[in-house]
């Protein structure tokens, strides 16, 4: 039988990823050296105390049934993080809890976007960021960001009918991939913009505890009006060490984040119990941990953006996010051109800007997700490239 796929799956391939991971199998199949800086997931292992707390919900058979919901232990340590570490009131009717960002991400324009209404979204920017509203239909229009405005949004770059036709934008700072993050005045200036136009904020606060030199990761809830105009996402996934299990949350307007669970209640039984518990112990025992982990990953990005300025290369040191953003160093080549050379030569593997839109176009981003003594050995590689 010839099987006819939709329309729909032609957005859906995987093109240079795919490329590169044939290129890095055959890299391996060799016995040669490979390092990795493409998979933004974090090598630090889960706390203890996390896989204790998995481990001992994991032998209750009670915690196997559909859950339903969060239990009220999980919203008291959400709530109480929220409130020590953002200054953020929340209650239970401000929290959806999700599989993971990316997933919410997927289902966010549902609820709130008609075919066609207009979703801004950052180029460069996170995929999920477009692909998520545009299974809802909604039609997604890029904003620019200049790296001479540190790839913040310049809300005066907006036309003034792109502003009006909007139903929602998304934000989010530090960004990946470009790592820089977000002064306390530009939120005060997106809520009056969003409350001007009518539009709603989306902000996906994936990074605000990985963050550097100082900087102070907020939550955009902490801003005077933004749960009036807006939600945002909270993932484990990075500052916990938790990406495989898959746990985040939609937090803010009531009104919003009501509707994306009425939505999400057609398919979605609630957060497996287990991991509901690991997302207990995280948010409640995990503070410090988390500081020393950001104190790491400085470390790494010192190691990393200083190290391939030294080979000449242009790159800034990362502001935030597990990631550092470079230009590429070899004149008039494109970015997949690029990356894939470089990995030809050297075994050092990016990820080309190019898939984060097309303004990261000439870029490449590196996930810091290797230790010291592995960035140093790949900067030694990288050394090599001409
Ligand atoms: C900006 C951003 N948002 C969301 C995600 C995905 O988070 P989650 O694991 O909660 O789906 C990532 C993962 O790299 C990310 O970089």
């Amino acid at each position: 039988m010839d099987i006819v796929l939709s329309q729909r799956m032609e957005g859906y391939e995987e093109g240079v990823f795919q490329a590169l991971n044939e290129m890095l199998k055959t890299r391996l199949s060799r016995g040669e050296k490979v390092y990795d800086f493409t998979v933004g997931t974090p090598d630090f292992e889960a706390a203890l105390y996390v896989r204790e707390a998995v481990a001992k919900a994991a032998a209750d058979p009670e915690n196997y049934k559909y859950s339903l919901g969060d239990m009220p232990e999980l919203t008291k340590a959400l709530t109480d993080r929220y409130e020590s570490r953002y200054g953020v009131k929340i209650s239970a009717s401000n929290i959806a809890s999700v599989y993971g960002s990316q997933e919410g991400m997927a289902h966010v324009a549902f609820p709130f976007c008609n075919p066609g209404d207009v979703v801004l979204v950052p180029d460069p920017g996170y995929p999920i960021f477009s692909m998520g509203p545009a299974m809802a239909g909604a039609k997604i229009v890029k904003y620019d960001l200049y790296r001479e405005k540190n790839y913040i949004l310049d809300l005066a770059d907006i036309p003034e009918e792109t502003a009006r036709a909007a139903k929602m934008i998304i934000v989010s700072y530090p960004l990946n991939p470009v790592c820089t993050a977000a002064p306390y005045d530009f939120y005060k200036d997106l809520i009056a913009w969003a409350k001007k136009y009518q539009v709603l904020v989306l902000h996906d606060n994936a990074y605000s505890d990985i963050i550097f030199d100082g900087r102070k990761g907020i939550s955009f809830l902490s801003l005077p009006g933004a749960m009036e105009v807006g939600v945002e996402f909270y993932s484990l996934s990075k500052s916990y060490n938790l990406t495989g299990a898959r746990v985040s949350f939609l937090i803010g307007n009531e009104k919003m984040v009501g509707s994306f669970k009425r939505f999400r209640s057609q398919f979605d039984y609630g957060l497996f119990k287990v991991v509901q518990y690991a997302a207990i112990a995280a948010l409640t025992l995990g503070d410090e941990d988390v500081r020393k982990q950001c104190e790491e990953y400085q470390r790494r990005r010192d190691l990393l953006c200083g190290g391939f300025r030294k080979l000449g290369w242009d790159m800034p040191d990362s502001e935030g996010t597990m990631f550092a953003w470079g230009a590429i160093p070899a004149k008039g080549m494109g970015s997949v051109d690029f990356v894939k050379d470089l990995f030809e030569k050297t075994g050092v593997l990016c990820t080309p800007g190019i898939s984060f839109g097309a303004r990261g176009e000439g870029y490449v981003r590196f996930a810091l997700n290797h230790d010291e003594a592995m960035i140093r050995q790949a900067l030694e590689a990288a050394g090599s490239y001409s």
